[in-house]
């Protein structure tokens, strides 16, 4: 076996950030506020209280910041639009301040030989929307492809990759199932309608974004999915595999490649089925270029009492992740097999361990190098599958506000020293620069 994998010409390595995650600058230049905003001030939700205003200050050292994505040789660069920096209270009248912040983004990324990768929604709703009733709304879906609309217009001749959604199963499950995340509902019928709608604000924007720019114009969406392995044969782990791979894989794929939801499940798992008007199907169903896949680690299904521990023989990261490569494989070639897209980008993957700044600036992540290298290997083997992967976005360019975990949980290729400020590429960041510079990766 070559002990060193090549992957094709053209393909894309990137990293991938989000904007309420890296941008601080919360209350400059007439953006308004998000829910997430709303949420990290309230006591109690977010670890330590910490909150997206200053987070890695990417609004003002973005110079600097697209800087070191040129060192580490990036081609693309996958980041977020802060809706509330561009239309300060959702709709309406548009915050020009903001839209040109990332208008300088986009020509500094181009400028440095890197492609932007643009995604419109990353969780953070205009607060203003949700005042209004949010995702549960339908008119909300209406206002996000107006959204859509502002930003093309300003963006669409240099942006040729746009991701509608980000994950829009976390924003179904944890806003509105578990209420983990903003706005905290615990209503499973809510969970269902919202996430009807945010297919249909996707299926809205497509036509939007397609109009916008041109003949290179290429517009997909963004699912983390799992592969859900049983515990075992037991039926009741059985049972809980068959929820979680409505959950994790048809509750979104469905729709988007067959034009329906899987009926049978959701009423195998006792889901609401949402209010679908005449044509919604039609609208979330249309061809998309790619589907992003976020991939971080799989899904084990147990139902059975009392089996629910750490496995001793896996490895786990600081966020309770099993590390599980294979999963990754596993999972490309399930969602080839059955919904064929066009083309697939993972547009998320990486790990958070404990890091150390040491005194001379480096940081020895050994174990997050291993990740990466362990997940390029099964990227590799599913492309010898047959898998169309185009691309892959490593989580996260930098240490970045980890929504609920605040600013303990680091994800960076590059470390984020928050006191001053100061980034230092870490050794997995050191590592990915000769991945992108070979085009291959090492088996070992
Ligand atoms: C994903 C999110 C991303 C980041 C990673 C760790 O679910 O899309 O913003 O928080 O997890």
């Amino acid at each position: 076996m070559a002990d060193f994998l090549q992957f094709p010409k053209g393909f894309v390595w990137g990293a991938a950030t989000a904007a309420y995650q890296v941008e601080g600058a919360a209350n400059e230049d007439g953006r308004g506020p998000s829910i997430w905003d709303t949420f990290a001030h309230t006591p109690g939700r977010t670890l330590n209280g910490d909150t997206g205003d200053v987070a890695c200050d990417h609004y003002h050292l973005y110079v600097q910041d697209v800087a070191l994505m040129k060192e580490l040789g990036l081609n693309a660069y996958r980041f977020s639009i802060s809706w509330p920096r561009v239309l300060p209270t959702g709709r309406g009248v548009v915050n020009m301040a903001g839209l040109d912040f990332y208008d300088r983004l986009v020509d500094a990324v181009l400028v440095a030989g890197i492609e932007p990768y643009v995604t419109l929604y990353h969780w953070d709703l205009p607060q203003a929307l949700q005042d209004q009733g949010g995702w549960l709304k339908r008119e909300t879906c209406q206002a996000f492809a107006d959204y859509a609309q502002v930003v093309a217009a300003r963006l669409g001749d240099r942006v040729h990759h746009w991701i509608t959604h980000n994950e829009p199963l976390v924003v179904a499950q944890h806003g509105y199932w578990t209420g983990f995340h903003p706005p905290t509902m615990q209503d499973p019928a809510a969970a269902a309608q919202v996430a009807h709608h945010l297919l249909l604000a996707h299926g809205l924007a497509m036509p939007v974004l397609r109009a916008a720019g041109d003949r290179q114009t290429q517009v997909g969406i963004t699912l983390n999915l799992h592969p859900v392995y049983p515990a075992s044969d037991d039926p009741a782990d059985l049972a809980v595999a068959r929820r979680d791979e409505f959950i994790y894989l048809k509750w979104f794929l469905d729709p988007l490649f067959r034009g329906a939801y899987p009926l049978d499940e959701m009423q195998a798992q006792s889901m609401d089925y949402p209010a679908v008007e005449t044509g919604d199907l039609e609208l979330i169903a249309q061809p998309i270029d790619f589907l992003g896949v976020n991939y971080y680690t799989r899904m084990i299904a147990r139902g059975s009492a009392g089996a629910s521990e750490e496995d001793a023989q896996a490895e786990y990261t600081t966020m309770g992740w099993e590390v599980f490569p294979d999963g990754l494989r596993v999972l490309l070639e399930r969602v080839q097999r059955d919904y064929a897209p066009r083309a697939i980008y993972i547009t998320e993957n990486g790990a958070a361990f404990e890091d150390t700044l040491r005194e001379d600036g480096t940081v020895e992540d050994e174990r997050r190098r291993s990740y990466l290298q362990q997940h390029f290997c099964a990227a590799h083997a599913a492309l010898q599958a047959g898998v169309p992967l185009l691309g892959y976005f490593v989580w996260s360019l930098f240490d970045n506000f980890e929504w609920t975990f605040g600013y303990l949980q680091r994800f960076g290729l590059i470390y984020t020293d928050y006191p001053t400020q100061q980034r230092y590429i870490k050794k997995s960041g050191y590592f990915y620069r000769d991945v992108i510079a070979q085009n291959g990766v090492p088996r070992d």
